[in-house]
């Protein structure tokens, strides 16, 4: 198998990246119906969060909307990075806390612990929403 051969197992698009994640809720116990009328929206806050870079290096400059406007390769791994790190903590505190839901003393409880996996998963699916559209091939090699 050649490099070639790896990436192309990889869906390049966040909706072959849903169904991905729809087996992973099946795999973990995690039953779909249990999230009600929770979406997993994708939240931005683009009326706050202005138009240019606040600090560092790049201070004052506008801010970065496609992988290849940041300057660095450096600067671009370590975003993929950062954001892989992030989503890969949402999904593992929602197989880490799955067990909550059969073990929560009391039917308030155990919905809380619901509403924090739903959460998770919707933080997680930001992440992956990022790097399957913002990164490329790269990003979708990154995502879970
Ligand atoms: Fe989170």
């Amino acid at each position: 198998m050649n490099e070639t051969d790896v990436v192309e197992k990889y869906p390049t698009n966040f909706e072959a990246w849903i169904q991905e994640f729809s087996e992973w809720q099946t795999r973990i116990g995690f039953d779909p119906s249990w999230l009600g009328d929770y979406r997993f929206d994708i939240k931005f806050d683009w009326d706050t969060a202005g138009s240019e870079i606040e600090f560092g290096d790049f201070s004052g400059m506008p801010k970065w909307e496609r992988r290849m406007q940041i300057p660095q390769q450096n600067i671009r791994d370590a975003i993929i990075n950062m954001v892989s790190v992030q989503g890969d903590t949402e999904f593992a505190s929602v197989e880490q806390q799955n067990h909550l839901l059969a073990s929560a003393p009391t039917e308030y409880d155990r919905k809380s612990a619901l509403r924090i996996m739903c959460e998770e998963q919707r933080h997680g699916w930001q992440m992956a929403y990022l790097l399957c559209t913002f990164f490329g091939e790269q990003g979708v090699r990154q995502r879970w």
